[in-house]
C-alpha cells in the first residue's frame, strides 16, 4: 500500500502570478518522479467548475456573502470526495490552486463573513482534512489588480475595490502568521528568477519532508 500523498495548496490575490508558479512547481515536483494532481478551486470537477462559473460571473443582482459561502462549500465538499481524498489515499500529491484558505482571506476578509461560519462549514465538509503545505505569494494590492486588469474582462471578484483586496491579503497574511507551520510565504513582487529559485527550494524541502515521513522517491 503507498502512503498517504501530500497536499499543498498555492494561494494568493489577484494577479500574483499563481498560475506560472503553480505550474513550475508541479514540473519541479514531476521532474523528481512525484505523480502529482493539480487542480483548482473552486472548480476541479464537473460540477465545482459549473459552481465556479456561477460564482465568478458577473450579474445584475447583489450576491448574499453566505449564499457565495454555501456555493464555495458545495464545490469544495465535491472536490474533496471526489478527487482530493481519492488522489491522496493512493499515494498522489494533491496541488490546489487556492482551498480554504482563500475563504478566510475573500469571504471572512473580504466580505466580513463571521470566521465561526467558515470553521463550522470546515468541520462539516472536511472533516480532518487540511492541507500539509500551503504557499502564499504575497504582493501589493496595486501590483496585483494591474496585472489582472491586463489580462482583460474582470471576473465578479475582480471587479472589487482596492480596500477590499487590502483586506483579502490582510487575512491571508493572518493566516500565514496563526499556521505558520505549514505556510511558506513569498514575496511575489521579486522578479521571477528569484520567485523561482524559492519554488525550487520549497519543493526540496516538500521532498525532504517526504523522505522521512513517506515512502521515500
Ligand atoms: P482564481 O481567479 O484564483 O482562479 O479564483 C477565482 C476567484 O474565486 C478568486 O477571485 C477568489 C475567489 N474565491 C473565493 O472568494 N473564495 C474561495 O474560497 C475560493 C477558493 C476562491
Amino acid at each position: 500500500m503507498s502512503a498517504r500523498g501530500f497536499f499543498i495548496t498555492m494561494e494568493g490575490g489577484e494577479g500574483v502570478g499563481k498560475s506560472t508558479s503553480l505550474f513550475y512547481l508541479e514540473a519541479l515536483l514531476t521532474a523528481r518522479g512525484v505523480d502529482v494532481v493539480t487542480t483548482r478551486e473552486p472548480g476541479g470537477t464537473r460540477l465545482g467548475e459549473e459552481v465556479r462559473e456561477l460564482l465568478l460571473r458577473v450579474r445584475g443582482e447583489p450576491v448574499d456573502a453566505v449564499a457565495e459561502l454555501l456555493l464555495i462549500f458545495a464545490a469544495r465538499a465535491q472536490h474533496i470526495n471526489a478527487l482530493i481524498e481519492p488522489a491522496l489515499a493512493a499515494g498522489k500529491w494533491v496541488l490546489s490552486d487556492r482551498f480554504t484558505d482563500a475563504t478566510y482571506a475573500y469571504q471572512c476578509g473580504g466580505r466580513g463573513v463571521d470566521r465561526d461560519k467558515v470553521e463550522q462549514l470546515e468541520r462539516l465538509v472536511q472533516g480532518t482534512l487540511r492541507p500539509d503545505f500551503t504557499l502564499l505569494l504575497d504582493a501589493p494590492v496595486e501590483v496585483g489588480m494591474q496585472r489582472a486588469r491586463e489580462r482583460g474582462a474582470l471576473d465578479r471578484f475582480e471587479r472589487e475595490t482596492r480596500l477590499f483586496f487590502e483586506r483579502v491579503r490582510q487575512g491571508y497574511l493572518r493566516q500565514a502568521q496563526d499556521q505558520a507551520g505549514r505556510y511558506r510565504v513569498i514575496d511575489a513582487g521579486q522578479p521571477l528568477e528569484t520567485v523561482q529559485k524559492m519554488l525550487t527550494a520549497f519543493s526540496d524541502e516538500l521532498l525532504a519532508r517526504w523522505a522521512t515521513t513517506g515512502t521515500g522517491l
